[in-house]
């Protein structure tokens, strides 16, 4: 596979380019160059990311360019209204303008915030994601989900709004902390589930050197993902149909977060955990046969996550509350998405509590 390949998303005039390679940050200001209308660049990151690669992006512009930059604190605390009106004040007092650039530099926390701010700031200001973690490199940072939390609920408040462009190193995740690796590896499991079933192949026989970031197996599955997500999107931009199977595992994967309140359990290891729920499920109603659903939850157990050590543990009671005021309720009934084949997925609401409790217990049994 060539060291660089890109991938264009077409929206219209909201379409963009996903650049994905191996060491490639020092073209950035050369791929800014394409959208860029003005010469003031505002990079916001995280002091871990920061330490690693923010001298190396800012290295890429010539003199002729303002770039300053902003380091919130990591996690996910920092997807907040507060951390939002900080970077309002110091976009303003840099007299940003409303051809500037905002550069997302870091995992899907700093993109969706950074992302909600491109998006409001002067009602609107060019984004450019530079996602850092495998998370955000296949799922995050494609497709226009920006936004922060409400102390009520997680990414409350948000927008669709498109990036200008998206530029994917993955030589970059070999500083990634390995948990944060399994994170990534969790919705990359979730798109050979739901889309294509020669990518779960795949992932099965390669399991073990992917979880080592071998360069040369991840560039092709990263691309592939990226490419999946890009086709999804494509064709539902709005989530009012097709791109709802992305949230294959998040309604009960959101219901472990928010029991843990965001601590302890993060996004990816909690999407984990629900594939496994969502697994069951489709079981229970006869959706997939038992070969499929061992196959699924093997794949799943090699990521080898649990829910966090500690007496704080849910039971079905504290679990089936949270779930019944998730955000895809309709009419009281949860729109869970279950699998129907290895590479296939659709959406069934559910009513029954019984059958939301068996899917939580196919976690809890263990934990
Ligand atoms: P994160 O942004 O917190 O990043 C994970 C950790 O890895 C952080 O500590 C970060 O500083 C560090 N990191 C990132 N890149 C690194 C690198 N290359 N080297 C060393 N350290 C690095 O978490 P995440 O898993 O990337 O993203 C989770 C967030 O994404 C959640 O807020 C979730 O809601 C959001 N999300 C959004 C979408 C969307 O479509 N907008 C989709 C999925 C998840
Ligand atoms: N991560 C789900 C979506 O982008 O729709």
């Amino acid at each position: 596979m060539e060291k660089t390949k890109s991938i264009f998303v077409d929206l219209n005039e909201r379409s963009y380019t996903i650049v994905i390679g191996d060491d490639i940050y020092n073209g950035v200001a050369a791929y800014i160059e394409h959208f860029a209308n003005n010469r003031q660049v505002a990079i916001i990151t995280t002091p871990p990311v920061a330490n690693f690669y923010l001298k190396k992006v800012i290295a890429a512009f010539q003199s002729e360019w303002q770039v300053i930059s902003y380091q919130v604190p990591d996690g996910e605390e920092s997807k907040s209204i507060a951390m939002a009106q900080h970077l309002y004040s110091w976009l303003i007092r840099n007299h940003f303008e409303r051809k500037a650039t905002i550069i997302a530099l870091g995992g899907g926390v700093i993109g969706d915030l950074a992302g909600f701010i491109a998006a409001t700031y002067l009602r609107g200001i060019n984004l450019m994601h530079i996602p850092t973690s495998l998370l955000a490199q296949v799922d995050s940072s494609i497709g226009g989900k920006v936004g922060v939390n409400h102390s009520l609920g997680k990414n409350i408040i948000g927008a669709f709004y498109q990036p200008r462009l998206v530029i994917s190193d993955i030589s970059v995740l070999t500083t990634l902390p390995q948990e944060e690796f399994i994170c990534g590896m969790g919705e990359i499991i979730k798109y050979g589930f739901i889309y294509d079933g020669d990518l779960f192949t795949g992932l099965e026989k390669k399991v073990n050197t992917i979880n080592q970031h071998n360069p040369d197996e991840l560039l092709p599955i990263v691309h592939r993902c990226i490419e999946i997500k890009s086709e999804i999107v494509t064709k539902d931009e709005r989530e009012s149909g097709l791109r709802a199977i992305l949230n294959f595992g998040h309604t009960f994967g959101h219901a472990f977060e928010s029991f843990y309140q965001y601590q302890g359990l993060k996004h990816g290891q909690a999407v984990l955990l629900g594939m496994k729920c969502a697994l069951e499920v489709s079981r229970k109603l006869d959706l997939i046969a038992e070969p499929i659903f061992k196959r699924g939850l093997a794949l799943i157990d090699h990521m080898q996550v649990e829910l966090p050590p500690g007496i704080n543990k849910p039971d079905i009671n504290d679990l089936l509350k949270i779930v019944k005021h998730d955000k895809k309720v309709t009419q009281g009934r949860n729109n869970l998405v279950l699998l129907t084949a290895i590479g296939a997925a659709k959406v069934v609401p559910v009513e029954d509590e019984s059958l939301l409790a068996k899917g939580f217990e196919a976690v809890l049994r263990k934990g």
